[in-house]
């Protein structure tokens, strides 16, 4: 059942979930209902199908299944992870930069408040493209750091390096982590390839179920639990499991990266036609925030506008709802009841300009592209499009 006939542009906050992921739960629900930690029939069938959706995973990003941990999804996978090396290893220093997922970022403060690391944060332009030489230069100074760097960020869409960033982190013995959560499942990832210590994904992000993801993390760099109790994932996550979540992460998973290709291709044409559209009515007064308005630089699935001033950017986003259009966002501002987005607060954008991230999935169609964009034109005045 449908709740809203809005048209859905907010898919870098979640994704409707896909029907054969929902097909591949069911069993688990209607049927298979024992307890995988029991050693009787019930739990031992249960244990087979947790272990079978760990090894899919695993084999989807070319890792071990030893080295993948079922979390609650990205932000506990970041806090398992970030929290868990300054514990385990000594990890005194964190590199990583003011243009990450708060889940990363007040994990750090928080580690900072309690006097547990000192944090240095990576230099950026004003595109949001990290300063690979300062990061060069502090882990000369501090050699034995966590740095955390994401690889596609939520909201500016912007892609960083994270193979050679795991090379330079090799390279000084540094611990690396990378806060996958929106690239997992829309790029190929291969451990393989990237030195990460630990990479992250959360099912919802690619037509899976909310509130089930996984930490990947590589066996030398291992942490103590985040959540201590029973002797779950390995001892590394007490508690009963999402059994089908972790079914359903792991066919979401499956799926997307089977349609990887045709996903993208289809994604790409609509972000295209947005950008074609918003420039040819707003031409000059549109910007696209960091690098989202670059196709080979930027995530495939986000489009972030600056949007001119006008009387419009106070509540815009509260605008395009009620006209139709699920979009998501917000200007740099943050004084009042409005809270600001501190990515483009970081880039130093204009806060009298009004900002708007629309994000896409597989099941975006070229008229909820040309609808938006309508609406958008109303908003702001603008003659449409069709
Ligand atoms: C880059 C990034 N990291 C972490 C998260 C948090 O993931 P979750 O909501 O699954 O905890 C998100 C969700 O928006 C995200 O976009």
């Amino acid at each position: 059942m449908q709740t809203t006939k809005n048209v859905y542009l907010d898919n870098a906050a979640t994704t409707p979930l896909d029907k054969e992921v929902i097909a591949a739960m069911l069993p688990l629900m209607e049927q298979h209902f024992g307890n995988p930690s029991s050693t009787h029939a019930h739990g031992r069938e249960v244990r087979a199908i947790v272990e079978q959706a760990r090894k899919t995973v695993a084999e989807l990003i070319h890792a071990k299944p030893a080295e993948i941990f079922f979390t609650s999804g990205g932000t506990e996978s970041d806090n398992t992870f970030i929290r868990g090396v300054v514990e385990t290893h000594g990890i005194q220093h964190i590199i990583s930069s003011h243009l990450e997922h708060h889940a990363v970022s007040h994990t750090i403060e928080d580690l900072v408040k309690h006097g547990k690391v000192q944090a240095h944060w990576l230099n950026h332009d004003e595109k949001g493209v990290l300063d690979l030489n300062h990061l060069e230069s502090l882990l000369q100074k501090h050699p034995k750091s966590l740095v955390s760097i994401m690889h596609g960020n939520n909201e500016i869409g912007n892609i960083n390096p994270i193979e050679r960033i795991g090379d330079l982190c090799a390279q000084h013995k540094a611990y690396f982590h990378s806060d996958t959560v929106q690239t997992m499942g829309h790029f190929e990832l291969d451990m393989q390839k990237i030195k990460a210590h630990s990479v992250v994904g959360a099912a919802h992000k690619f037509h899976g179920p909310k509130g089930i993801g996984f930490m990947y993390m590589r066996k030398e760099a291992r942490v103590q639990p985040f959540i201590t109790g029973g002797s779950q994932e390995r001892e590394m996550r007490g508690g009963t499991e999402n059994v089908y979540g972790m079914v359903g992460l792991a066919k979401a998973l499956e799926l997307s990266l089977k349609g990887l290709e045709e996903h993208k291709k289809h994604i790409l044409q609509l972000k295209a036609l947005m950008i074609r559209l918003v420039k040819e009515r707003f031409g000059d007064r549109i910007q696209f925030n960091g690098l989202s308005g670059d196709l080979d630089k930027s995530l495939y699935t986000v489009l972030n506008l600056s949007l001119p001033e006008h009387e419009a950017n106070d509540m815009l986003l509260f605008k395009l709802d009620l006209s139709g259009v699920s979009a998501s966002g917000g200007s740099a501002c943050s004084s009042g009841a409005k809270i600001g987005s501190h990515v483009l607060q970081a880039l130093n954008s204009d806060p009298k300009r009004g900002a708007v991230r629309f994000s896409f999935s597989k099941f975006n169609t070229e008229k909820d592209i040309y609808f938006a964009v309508d609406k958008l034109c109303e908003i702001y005045d603008m003659v449409s499009v069709s």
